[in-house]
């Protein structure tokens, strides 16, 4: 078997802020509330004209370029997201056109706001048997296109982003180990009603607002509170690692009274868990590759440390991830 780490990484962010003071023109809520509740201030929302295979692409330009890898050197482009360009052809096919990565496999991975850790468990199962040399691996989600902006529940709390890293087979072991779990019960909680074959888009599903996210917030807060830890402990117990020997933890971005009390449970000290919601808010399967290029750039990231990415999200769905940095 062959190691697998991340070789680089890049992200892309839409330029257009929303803040909460816009936000306190179009709903009925306040800065100070979705402060409090929340951690967000502001969040990026990608203009009419931008498809998450535009930031994808762009941040998986940058990551090749990190990593020094070719995209003719890519074997395969798997793209999180519950938000692609349309339901086919995947936008991990879209990526690759873009890129001119002709020699990859392309195909899209639904795990909502654990996609990144998901896509980088299957990424790691193709380096290590030898498969593969090289993955590029893409968080991407543009949360405003299935958000209703006259729902104060749900349009405080989403943005838009894309996160990419080229996982490649390395000499040292990176990606050291992965867990991943999902409680299909929970889906009730979480969803995008008329998405698919069960309620296709019609005027009918338009005028009910079934093309917007519905979420049971008090539901998902419950699960995300306790999913969180349970992950963690279980990457560790599988890893034979220890609380004491995580230096930083990125934890999926969807509240920081979720964060906090996730570090509180676990005995983690918050300046070792990585924080972007106050600017981007929860960007799904973007949030954690974001996170964690950001906390790498800000140089609180550094070579040798090992780090845990912990998310949640639809499906539901969490899931850990044990790296050397
Ligand atoms: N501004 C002002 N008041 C508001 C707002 C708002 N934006 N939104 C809700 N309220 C009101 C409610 O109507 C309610 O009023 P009431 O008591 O008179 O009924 C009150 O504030 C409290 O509402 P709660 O829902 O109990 O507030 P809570 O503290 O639970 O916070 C929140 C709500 C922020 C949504 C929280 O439940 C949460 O973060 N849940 C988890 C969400 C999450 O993690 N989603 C993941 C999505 S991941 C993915 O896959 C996309």
């Amino acid at each position: 078997t062959y190691n697998a780490g991340i070789t680089g990484m890049g992200i892309s962010m839409p330029e257009n802020i929303l803040t909460n003071f816009d936000l306190e023109k179009m709903v009925e809520t306040s800065d100070e509330w979705i402060r409090t509740r929340t951690g967000i201030r502001e969040r990026r929302i990608a203009g009419p004209e931008t498809a998450s295979s535009d930031l994808a692409t762009d941040a998986a330009v940058k990551a090749l370029k990190m990593a020094g890898v070719s995209a003719e050197e890519i074997d395969l482009i798997i793209v999180a997201t519950v938000t692609p360009d349309m339901m086919f052809p995947s936008t991990a096919a879209i990526v690759q056109n873009n890129i001119g990565a002709v020699n990859a496999a392309a195909f899209d991975l639904e795990a909502a706001c654990t996609g990144f850790i998901y896509a980088l468990t299957v990424a790691k199962q193709f380096i290590k048997s030898g498969s593969y040399r090289n993955v590029l691996v893409i968080g991407c989600d543009l949360l405003s296109k299935i958000t209703d902006f006259t729902d104060r529940n749900t349009c405080i709390l989403f943005g838009d982003g894309a996160g990419a890293a080229v996982i490649s087979r390395t000499d040292e072991e990176g990606i050291i180990e992965e867990y991943i779990k999902s409680d299909g019960a929970g889906g009730k909680y979480l969803y995008l009603p008329s998405s698919g074959s069960r309620i296709p888009p019609s005027i009918e599903s338009i005028q009910k607002k079934l093309n917007y996210i519905y979420m049971d917030g008090p539901e998902v807060f419950k699960f995300a509170v306790k999913a969180m830890p349970e992950a963690i402990i279980g990457l560790l117990d599988k890893s034979g690692h220890k609380i004491d020997d995580i230096d930083y933890l990125v934890p999926h971005q969807a509240n920081i009274r979720i964060i906090e009390s996730a570090a509180r449970r676990l005995g983690i000290s918050m300046d070792k868990v990585g924080i972007t919601i106050d600017k981007y808010g929860n960007m799904s399967s973007a949030s954690i590759p974001v996170t964690l290029f950001e906390e790498y750039e800000r140089k609180k990231i550094k070579k040798g440390d090992k780090i845990v990415l912990v998310g949640f999200g639809a499906g539901l769905t969490y899931g850990a991830a044990l790296i050397n940095w």
